[in-house]
């Protein structure tokens, strides 16, 4: 088919969100969207400019002199803020520890939800999030709803710091998911939902390729 639909995958932290919004996209030759990326470089902004991470306005003010580019590579993708690559710094504990407190700001929000729309116009888009299928694309032809437990998303965590050869305690990741993952759920805008009209996918015990396929096939359908 020669249909370019819009592909919405949303779901908790490590649930595989990216790793399988990616694969998705470049089978179909899509253009994959991190927002969380962009939510992230946000906040690596205001705690470098030492901004109060609860100050609306003064996040507003900042966003307005400020840009994030999303750099297709090898790898997957470059996140540039104001000009600089930022793709390793937005990953810090400190950045992923902070980053849900900005992302609750209606300002914050309002500014991305936007820029993200503008990168969706033309469709043939994979965006994952954690309000893509119910705020930016509610109108996108598959939503995908991501879950797994969570010690699996602390373990998944886990073997990924061991392979970047950072020693973390799997229990301490595990309490960081949940406490990130409550304030994404209760914030009151936007919160970490699943739309109504999404597929949910369990994907505790299932492999990478397994959920890419599985989306691929969704999407195949979607698009005829
Ligand atoms: O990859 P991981 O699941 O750790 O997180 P992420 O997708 O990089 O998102 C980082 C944070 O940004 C989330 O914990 C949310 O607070 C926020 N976020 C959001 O509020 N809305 C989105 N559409 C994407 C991310
Ligand atoms: O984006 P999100 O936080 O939802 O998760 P991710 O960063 O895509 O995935 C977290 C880790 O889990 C990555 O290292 C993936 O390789 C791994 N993963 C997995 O082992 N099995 C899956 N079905 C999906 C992801």
């Amino acid at each position: 088919n020669n249909h370019s639909i819009r592909i919405a995958i949303d779901g908790p932290a490590g649930a595989g969100k990216s790793t399988v919004a990616k694969q998705v996209a470049d089978r179909l030759s899509y253009i994959y969207i991190d927002t969380g990326a962009m939510y992230r470089a946000v906040a690596l902004k205001a705690i470098r400019s030492s901004l109060d991470l609860h100050d609306g306005q003064a996040l507003k003010r900042m966003l307005d002199e400020t840009t994030v580019e999303l750099i297709k590579n090898d790898e997957g993708q470059s996140v540039f803020l104001d000009g600089q690559d930022v793709s390793e710094e937005i990953r810090s504990h400190e950045v992923t520890n902070n980053v849900s407190f900005v992302a609750r700001l209606a300002e914050v929000r309002e500014d991305l939800v936007r820029r993200q729309q503008l990168l969706a116009e033309k469709g043939g888009v994979v965006m994952d999030g954690r309000d893509i299928g119910t705020h930016v694309l509610p109108k996108a032809e598959l939503k995908v709803f991501l879950i797994a437990s969570a010690d699996e998303r602390a373990r998944r965590r886990f073997e990924e710091n061991k392979l970047k050869g950072f020693e973390v305690n799997l229990e301490e990741l595990k309490q960081e998911i949940l406490l990130r993952d409550k304030r994404d759920s209760e914030r009151e805008v936007a919160p970490l939902r699943k739309a109504e009209d999404a597929v949910e996918l369990d994907t505790t015990s299932m492999t990478i390729q397994d959920v890419v396929a599985k989306i691929l096939v969704l999407a195949g359908e979607r698009a005829d």
